[in-house]
């Protein structure tokens, strides 16, 4: 086949979803409007630990418009199957309403049926539970632990011993909540025993597998509808107990059911980033060069699923370290189970690898990028692999030169703009490049434009917009020619959005499914008498815009319109999918280079960002203008993982005390300065067929650290602490 031209991917496109998205025709979840629905508000319990006693429902029946009170007394029981294909931890996950077990603050434990919203919250504060509590356990600090996956290369404790430089440290990461814009909500609808669920999701299939494990129906009984997500950064990649309950009460009701957890509820139930304590110690050579590095993470998990995120691979990977030890370990607790947020493990790691290489540099009085630069590794020493592509050498070059580097005086707190102390930092950032099975259908109509669908999601990256592009240029149509759709599970089966393998799953699935489709036209005109294009090789025939035509002789060709016209036909159609190989021998991984700039008010230790710029290897990006929207983001949620967020629980009861938007701190636009992005320009054939390596993750990473290592820089004071505060300063 001849490679068609690339118009389409590459260029700066705005949303092909946006106008939807600002003039509020874009549907979320609950705003579907399905006939007959009721409203449906679920009532958490007010303990952490122990048992309900009694739940008097009578005062929340009497009021005016409840239609039902469903809890564990009256609820039926549910079938709960095993279900492998949900993003479900290892455990036992929770049932709702099937006993009278509290097991974590906020758990639901009774759910108000309404004829409106505002009477089911009503309903919902007339329900009263009373409870036998225990005391329950929900720190962190000072628990040993639970082994749950160990590494080891070369001898680390004696090449720490030997070190001619060791540092040992612990950090402390606080928890935190994803708090996307759209809070997560349901809408269940039963047909007999088919269910259809409108659900803010980031994995439809995975949806649609958890609700038919719950209620023991087939996994094609189920429907979920999904086409947009008001944010999630990984909230929303498993199946959440709000779904269930949504389900049970819509078959109870034998109606609709709509339900919306209220911001608070965020809190509870829709899981976090975990809490982490982390030991690293370090050796180094005086020349800056890694001898050992020794990483004993742990971090929570609920006592009911324990929860794993990608901590070890960058320990393992990052740098060229001959010895390496790595225990990781969980801590049970009275808790909801955390889940991936942005950068899950890495992001926290990082921060840990990086602050730690900054102390390094500072020691040996070796600049921190040129310290980085001396730890390049030729192959990844965790699997002896060489890299698909790595340029991090590159973006630090890069960054280096248009961050102003050079300039820099190593010295700390040398530098002051007023009343403020000023420094810079840098660390590396780094995320997996992963790959799915993906599947999509493309239909190509005879007016001359194509439908094109799997079951992705889009959660806020612009998934329309860049499966668009790499469609329309592989069917050589304009972008407003083709439409992407998505989030259904009637269509082809798709991966979940996590761990930024949509791109190159669905993409690699789309162009696939594409290149069939513009194939099957190029072989009808070439086999077709009445044809120009009549017994010319399919693979000297492009099509650009919408014409098939003879690569080296544009004049000779003929439009979709006319082939399929005079054929015929009312359409075309193609399956594809990609299917990444079972054993690839490269390492695949997104890096990047991060430079802060950051001020410390000398007196009241407040910091602010004053610039900061990445560049990223992330391989071929698809769509530059949306690649700066996570860029961008990336970089404002690792500002507030840096210095703003943090869930704070109140250990007494195991209720988390700041459960809101005013008291947990999210960077607000006074917050942000200049940020740049830069993107070097690659194409990464190794990973995948179009290129990509991945950018939704990796730009989180390496970000926390970057700032914190300013924050040093600035004030001369280390903080091996998320989020660094004031307190810490002063
Ligand atoms: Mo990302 S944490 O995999 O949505």
């Amino acid at each position: 086949m001849s490679p068609q031209p690339q118009k389409a991917v590459g260029s700066p496109l705005s949303r092909v979803d946006g106008r939807l998205k600002v003039t509020g025709q874009a549907d979320y979840a609950v705003d579907h409007d399905v006939p007959g629905a009721v409203h449906a508000v679920v009532v958490d319990s007010s303990i952490a630990l122990g048992r309900i006693t009694g739940i008097d429902t009578s005062a929340a029946e009497s009021h005016p418009g409840v239609l039902k009170v469903i809890t564990h007394r009256n609820a039926p029981r549910l079938v709960y199957r095993d279900n492998p294909v949900s993003n479900n931890p290892r455990g036992r996950r929770l049932r709702v309403f099937q006993d009278d077990q509290i097991l974590f603050f906020g758990q639901p434990v009774a759910v108000v049926v309404a004829t409106t919203i505002e009477t089911a919250q009503h309903g919902a504060s007339l329900v009263d539970v009373s409870y036998e509590a225990r005391q329950p356990t929900t720190d962190l600090a000072g628990r040993p632990g639970d082994p749950l996956l160990n590494y080891a290369r070369g001898d680390t404790e004696a090449a720490l011993a030997s070190a001619a430089v060791r540092l040992d440290r612990e950090f402390h990461l606080a928890r935190n909540h994803h708090n996307p814009m759209e809070p997560h909500g349901t809408i269940a609808s039963w047909d007999g025993d088919k269910l259809t669920l409108w659900d803010k999701t980031q994995y439809v299939i995975g949806v649609q597998n958890e609700a038919a494990a719950v209620f023991g129906i087939p996994v094609e009984n189920v429907r979920v509808i999904s086409p947009f997500v008001g944010g999630a950064f990984g909230s929303a990649l498993r199946t959440w107990p709000h779904v269930a309950i949504a389900a049970l009460a819509a078959r109870e009701m034998g109606c609709p059911v709509k339900l919306a957890l209220s911001r608070r509820q965020m809190y509870f139930t829709v899981g976090y980033r975990p809490r982490y304590q982390y030991r690293l110690r370090l050796g180094a050579d005086r020349q800056g060069r890694l001898t050992a590095m020794a990483h004993e993470p742990t971090y929570e998990t609920s006592n009911h699923e324990t929860f794993w995120e990608a901590t070890l691979f960058l320990g393992q990977m990052l740098y060229n370290v001959p010895n390496v030890s790595q225990t990781l370990r969980t801590v049970s607790l009275d808790v909801n189970t955390p889940l991936w947020m942005r950068g899950p493990g890495f992001s926290s790691t990082s921060f840990c690898i990086e602050v730690a290489m900054d102390e390094l540099a500072h020691e040996l009085g070796i600049d921190p990028v040129e310290l980085r630069l001396r730890n390049e590794p030729t192959k990844d020493l965790s699997t002896g692999l060489p890299f698909s592509t790595r340029r991090l050498r590159e973006c630090f070059q890069t960054g280096a030169q248009e961050f102003g580097w050079g300039r820099r005086n190593p010295k700390p707190r040398s530098t002051r703009d007023g009343d403020w102390l000023v420094g810079t930092g840098v660390a590396t950032g780094c995320y997996d490049t992963r790959r799915a099975r993906a599947e999509a259908h493309a239909r190509l109509d005879a007016g001359g434009t194509a439908v094109v669908q799997s079951a992705a999601s889009d959660a806020g990256p612009g998934t329309y917009t860049s499966m668009t592009q790499v469609a329309a240029d592989a069917l050589g149509l304009a972008v407003r020619e083709v439409e992407f759709r998505l989030g259904d599970t009637t269509m082809p089966p798709a991966p979940p959005q996590g761990a930024s393998q949509l791109m190159a799953s669905v993409g690699s699935a789309v162009q696939d499914t594409c290149d069939k489709l513009r194939l099957q036209a190029i072989r009808l005109a070439v086999g077709d008498q009445r044809s120009p294009l009549h017994g010319v090789r399919p693979d000297d025939v492009v099509v650009i815009a919408g014409r098939l035509q003879v690569k080296d002789k544009p004049a000779r060709g003929e439009t979709y319109r006319q082939l399929l016209a005079r054929n015929n036909l009312t359409h075309l159609e193609a399956n594809g999918g990609y299917t990444p190989p079972a054993e690839t021998p490269y390492s695949m991984y997104g890096y990047s280079a991060v430079f802060a700039e950051v001020g410390v008010d000398a007196r009241l230790g407040l910091v602010r960002v004053r610039r900061m710029l990445s560049v990223y290897d992330a391989g071929r990006i698809i769509s530059p203008k949306l690649a700066d929207s996570q860029a961008l983001g990336g970089m404002i949620g690792g500002i507030g993982m840096a210095l703003l967020e943090h869930t704070v629980t109140d250990h007494r009861d195991g209720r988390i005390v700041n459960a809101n938007l005013a008291d947990y701190l999210v960077p607000v636009n006074a917050d942000i300065p200049e940020l740049r992005a830069i993107y070097l320009d690659g194409d990464d054939r190794k990973a995948d067929p179009i290129g990509v390596k991945g950018l939704g993750e990796l730009v989180k990473v390496g970000v926390a650290p970057a700032i914190a290592n300013a924050v040093f820089h600035a004030t001369g004071r280390r903080v091996h602490e998320l989020p660094i505060t004031a307190e810490a300063l002063l």
